[in-house]
């Protein structure tokens, strides 16, 4: 059997392939279009394994997709693939409703084909990776998301996630197909492209420009290290029920500025600056993000309940690793800040 994982070649799908292949030998379909945020380097270290294919295919391409799947045999899908960075949805929407709801759309169709063909095995699943932004922005003493919450998505991003994610569900009642969702927190780790907060601003300081911060820098995200994302991803592939919803946080709530902070003291410890300076002098102020999400929180006690998941790294333990990380990779980062990414953040922080 075979597992067909879309946006392989972003940051968590990346991961996820990663983490699968030191599980087992099953193989993998890693299907990603390679927009600017895929990077095939990501995995270098087993794409000469036997097990794993990879093929430059849109999710939009059902036929192509609907071949592949009988062809491998494969037992699930796991949907990655979106255009994830909400200040390039504000800058610039329809690319985000034509991947992530369009896109999904014709991935489904795919599926559909399939699973109604009699092909697909009887444990098939569709895996559909979405986020906590659908369900809007909480105030400071509410209590975090539940899967029952309301969708109340307020960017671009947000609202082309939720489009997606009804679609998935309408699959799953209308046509049976056996579909299950996630909605994650604030991801972090290695791999991440640095227009994402904590990338973009280990990246900064070593640069020695400016560490951005949105408004007043006292809105909250419940961060996640990555590998505890696939982590719960593989636990809802494996005993999740079809048709259910599963909420995954990391249950490390902070304040960007507290972020940054952290980011800055890590790298006073590791890369002291000549000057005897903190990193923390480079923060900035700037303008705020159009229609800014205050506060995002997680109640993961349904996936702790039934599943038996909860979060292995804290969130001290993770952002060290992360800039270990990056202080690491040098070459990776050079390669991913191309002539695109200088353009964006020139426009983005102009
Ligand atoms: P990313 O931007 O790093 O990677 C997205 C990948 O999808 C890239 O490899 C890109 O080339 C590919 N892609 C884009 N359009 C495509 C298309 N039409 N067909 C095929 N491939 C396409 O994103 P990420 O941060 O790894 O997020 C992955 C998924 O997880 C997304 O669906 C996102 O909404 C969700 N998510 C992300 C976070 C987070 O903190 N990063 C948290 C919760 C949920
Ligand atoms: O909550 C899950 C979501 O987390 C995912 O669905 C998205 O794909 C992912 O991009 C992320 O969205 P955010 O908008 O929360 O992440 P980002 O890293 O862009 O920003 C984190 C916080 O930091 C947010 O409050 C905005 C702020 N920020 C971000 C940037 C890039 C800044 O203050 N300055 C910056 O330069």
């Amino acid at each position: 059997m075979t597992i067909l994982v879309t946006g392989g070649a972003g940051f968590i799908g990346s991961n996820f392939i990663l983490d699968w292949f030191e599980q087992g030998p099953e193989p993998v379909l890693n299907i990603d279009k390679l927009t600017y945020a895929g990077n095939l380097q990501n995995l270098a270290t087993v794409s000469a394994r036997k097990q794993y294919f990879f093929f430059r295919i849109g999710i939009e391409e059902t036929s192509k997709i609907r071949r592949l799947l009988g062809a491998h045999n494969v037992r699930a899908i796991i949907n990655f693939a979106a255009e994830s960075h909400v200040d390039r949805s504000i800058a610039g929407p329809e690319a985000f409703f034509q991947t992530n709801v369009i896109g999904t759309l014709k991935l489904l169709e795919a599926a559909r084909e399939y699973w109604t063909s009699g092909e697909a095995p009887k444990d098939f699943r569709f895996l559909q990776v979405s986020t906590d932004e659908v369900y809007g922005s909480l105030q400071p003493d509410e209590p975090g998301f539940r899967e029952s919450d309301a969708f109340e998505p307020n960017s671009p991003y947000a609202a082309s996630k939720a489009g997606s994610d009804h679609i998935v569900r309408a699959y799953g009642e209308t046509y049976g197909l056996p579909v299950l969702i996630t909605h994650c927190s604030n991801n972090y780790g290695p791999f991440q492209f640095p227009e994402k907060l904590i990338p973009l601003v280990i990246l900064n300081a070593l640069g020695g420009k400016s560490l951005p911060l949105y408004g007043d820098g006292q809105q909250v995200r419940d961060w996640l290290y990555v590998s505890d994302h696939c982590d719960a991803l593989n636990r809802v592939l494996s005993d999740g029920q079809p048709g259910e919803t599963y909420n995954i946080g990391g249950n490390s709530e902070r304040t960007n500025l507290t972020v940054v902070h952290t980011i800055c003291a890590i790298l006073d410890g590791l890369r002291p600056l000549a000057s005897g300076k903190s990193y923390a002098e480079q923060i900035a102020f700037v303008r705020d993000r159009p229609g800014h999400d205050r506060r995002y929180a997680i109640d993961a006690s349904k996936l702790a309940r039934t599943l038996q998941w909860s979060p292995r790294t804290s969130f001290e333990g993770g952002i060290r690793r992360t800039v270990e990380w990056y202080l690491a990779n040098p070459a990776w980062t050079t390669s991913v800040t191309s002539g695109e990414y200088r353009e964006w953040v020139a426009r983005q922080y102009a």
